[in-house]
């Protein structure tokens, strides 16, 4: 065992052809992220950000068109045959929809059994033994094993899919919003499961989310994502108190009041503007034509992140001010939407 992180990716670049000819869809672009064992870590950005390509990159599903991914210290890409095998293996992907990742056809038990085969273990009574224990892992009763997926509740499924995850022994669990398809109930329920098997069984967690509030309680850390790039990182609570990108705080001012008349009345706006193509991303800084305090200097070139505190960094020229409390940028953004408002009416 080593103290270092047990996923670390340097300058990850994944990039698709483009329906535009000759174009690439620039979906992720020199990401460097790290997950420590045990931790559970926040991915949040708005949607076509690029998290899913990244997670998917991660555990192999999509190619790296340039960058690196090391699990325990050893790049991926130098392994062949049954280590490459075993390293994948420890790298499990949560897809958000329950639905589609399980087989209709299959009872609860035999899914989980298929998954045991493939992790190698013969012996057909250890495999029930084991899938009774990871049934148990999940919050399953035993008897739910002789159900077909297809009679579950969406809950129950996703609990089904983690069970099939966890079968292989994971170091790292890739969570692709894995509570979004649930209802608002059993989401509390899943989470709680999610921060209780980070505890038992010490495997880390890339948590990938839209909704801030849900990373902010389970996560000990949080990567914001903008059209392909990581623009600040930092620990949860530092990056609620502090956030020091305006996106970031643009994503956390968007965060939906529970109380229906105090949303109605919200002076912040929701999100202001869309995300632009990935295929043609702005120059220099990309959150910077919808950024309320960009300047001249944005435009030309990529702002390196800044360190803020210990463990914290943003990529904007304001980070500085902006960690010191200066709120600008979401006081900005709120002139910003009242001026759009202006101009509607
Ligand atoms: N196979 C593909 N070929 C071409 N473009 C793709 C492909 N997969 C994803 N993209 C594009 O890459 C960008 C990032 O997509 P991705 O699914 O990673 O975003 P996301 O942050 O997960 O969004 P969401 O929150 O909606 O799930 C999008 O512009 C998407 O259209
Ligand atoms: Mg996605």
């Amino acid at each position: 065992m080593t103290h270092g992180p047990v996923l670390k990716v340097e300058n990850l670049q994944t990039r698709f052809k483009s329906v535009q000819r000759g174009k690439f869809v620039h979906a992720v672009d020199d990401v460097s992220i790290e997950l420590y064992p045990g931790e559970i870590v926040g991915l949040v950005g708005e949607s076509g950000c690029g998290k899913s390509t990244l997670g998917r990159t991660i555990v192999g599903l999509e190619k790296a068109t340039a960058g690196r991914v090391l699990l325990d210290g050893v790049d991926l890409s130098t392994l062949s045959g049954p280590a490459l095998r075993d390293s994948r293996r420890a790298l499990q992907y949560v897809f958000q929809d329950p639905y589609s990742s399980l087989n209709d056809r299959q009872t609860v038990g035999e899914a989980i059994d298929e998954a045991l085969q493939i992790d190698g273990l013969k012996s057909r009574a250890d495999r029930d033994r084991r899938t009774k224990e990871l049934l148990d892992q999940v919050g399953l009763a035993d008897a739910v094993k002789d159900r077909h997926t297809r009679e579950l509740s969406g809950g129950q499924r996703q609990r089904v899919a983690i069970a099939r995850s966890l079968a292989v022994n994971p170091r790292v669990l890739i969570c692709d919003e894995p509570v979004s398809a649930l209802d608002l109930s059993i989401r509390a329920q899943v989470m709680n499961l999610f921060l209780r098997l980070q505890k038992d069984l010490g495997v880390a967690c890339l948590f990938i989310a839209h909704d801030l509030e849900l990373v902010r309680q389970a996560a000990t850390r949080v990567y914001v994502m903008y059209l392909g790039k990581i623009v600040e990182h930092g620990p949860s609570q530092e990056l609620y108190d502090h956030p020091s990108h305006p996106y970031s705080q643009m994503l956390l001012a968007s965060v939906p009041e529970a109380d229906p008349i105090a949303e109605r009345q919200r002076k912040v706006p929701l999100m202001v503007g869309e995300v632009p193509s990935p295929t043609n991303p702005p120059s220099g800084c990309r959150f910077r034509t919808r950024c309320p305090m960009a300047v001249e200097d944005c435009k030309q070139q990529v702002p390196p992140a800044l360190k803020l505190s210990p463990g914290h960094d943003a990529a904007c020229v304001f980070a500085k001010d902006l960690h010191r409390g200066k709120r600008s940028a979401l006081l900005e953004a709120e002139a910003a939407a009242t001026r759009i408002d202006a101009l509607a009416s």
